[in-house]
């Protein structure tokens, strides 16, 4: 039995973390094949050293010259290496290009293909990530499904192979990190915040800030907040895609929001626990929201994450600065925070591995 564990951004690091650290733990024979599609060291290299993963076996360096045939030239790249490499099951997870390529690489040569994150769904086909998540699942032959509602939706599909609820790996990935982060990282001192005395922020889909009025609109919003708030201020960790857009654009950004660089996921997940809200349009974002019991507003039309909306966690918006100000009020008024995070246990990545090695199924 041999995996092939396919990644190329930041979040599928991230979240394949524990998977990687299962096989190794467990001594099954695996590869790590990188697309390369996040290349800069903020992105990619500093979390296979901030969690102590070995390097990647092959990286294809996709992402550096980004061209209308990049998926394309993963796909033919990722087959290239399977050839050579013959796994018995190649595992991508998520909805971006890489996870495309990899499932579209591995199916055509015959190869088993393992989904992580199977059945989410945002019914809004204008985002390339859902079309990337549907087309993978239908190619797929073993669905993780990380909630009930993911797997209803793919049971909707009549998808009719193996579908296991698997919770998913982010649990694992923060409940393994999060005290070794509270030792390890000083970024509350550094950038001298106070628990629960600001806002975060993070913002990067495509649909959000290729658009000049949406990434104005959104920051308004944070910035009417702000005000309203006058001790808060909010930081925002730019993401590389978002960085362009603003000098493209020639927009100013409010004096009440600070730009820093990305940070590790350590660092991340401190001013995450430590914020009074999160902005953010990030997927895995609305998860570590739930996950910390941080308040969560979401800079976005519509989620494939339902869940985290229940009971208030996480309040919808769009880019509509009012809708943003108002959904800030609804978490200022809150008293208590009991929520229950929807993404599983923490055992995610052990199901995941003893379902692909045919152990024994471990309960949900
Ligand atoms: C990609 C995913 C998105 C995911 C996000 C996670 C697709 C279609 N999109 O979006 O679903 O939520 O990753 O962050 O797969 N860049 C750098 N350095 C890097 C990476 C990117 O400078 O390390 C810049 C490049 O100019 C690049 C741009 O960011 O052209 C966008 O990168 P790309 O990988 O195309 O998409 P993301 O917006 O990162
Ligand atoms: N993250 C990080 N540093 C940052 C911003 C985000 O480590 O400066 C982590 C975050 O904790 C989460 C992941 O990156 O685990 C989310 O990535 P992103 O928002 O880029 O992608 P998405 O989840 O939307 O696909």
């Amino acid at each position: 039995m041999k995996l092939a564990i396919i990644i190329g951004t930041r979040p599928e690091i991230i979240k394949m973390s524990p998977i990687i650290r299962c096989c190794v733990r467990n001594k099954i024979p695996h590869l790590i094949l990188h697309t390369g599609q996040h290349y800069s060291f903020a992105m990619d290299r500093i979390f296979f050293k901030e969690l102590d993963l070995e390097p990647p076996q092959y990286n294809l360096k996709s992402g550096e010259k980004t061209s209308s045939n990049q998926l394309k030239v993963m796909i033919n790249n990722i087959k290239d290496i399977l050839v050579h490499e013959k796994p018995d099951i190649a595992i991508v997870q998520g909805d971006t290009n890489s996870v495309l390529a990899g499932a579209v690489a591995a199916k055509n040569l015959g190869i088993l293909v393992g989904h992580h994150e199977a059945g989410l769904r945002s019914h809004d086909l204008n985002m390339i990530e859902e079309s990337n998540r549907i087309i993978t699942d239908h190619l797929s032959d073993y669905l993780f499904a990380p909630t009930k509602e993911a797997v209803k939706n793919l049971e909707l599909e009549k998808i009719n192979k193996l579908i296991i609820l698997s919770g998913n790996t982010i649990v694992d990935a923060v409940l393994e990190n999060v005290k070794f982060a509270k030792k390890n990282s000083n970024i509350m001192t550094q950038l001298k915040l106070k628990k629960k005395n600001y806002f975060l922020l993070t913002c990067h889909r495509a649909e959000n800030v290729d658009s000049k009025d949406r990434l104005e609109a959104i920051l308004k919003g944070v910035e009417k907040a702000g005000r309203k708030y006058r001790h808060y201020k909010t930081i925002f960790p730019i993401h590389p895609r978002t960085e362009t857009r603003i000098q493209q654009f020639s927009l100013k950004v409010p004096e009440n929001i600070t730009i820093i660089k990305p940070l590790g996921f350590l660092e991340f997940l401190q001013l995450e626990e430590g914020a009074k809200i999160i902005f953010t349009d990030s997927g895995g974002l609305q998860e570590e929201a739930c996950i910390l019991k941080t308040p969560c507003i979401t800079v976005r039309d519509n989620t494939e994450r339902p869940e985290t909306l229940k009971d208030g966690m996480n309040i919808l918006t769009g880019a509509d600065p009012d809708k943003i100000e108002t959904a800030v009020e609804d978490h200022m008024k809150r008293t208590t925070v009991n929520w229950i995070n929807p993404f599983g246990d923490g055992k995610a990545s052990e199901r995941i591995i003893s379902t692909l090695t045919n152990q024994k199924k471990l309960p949900v």
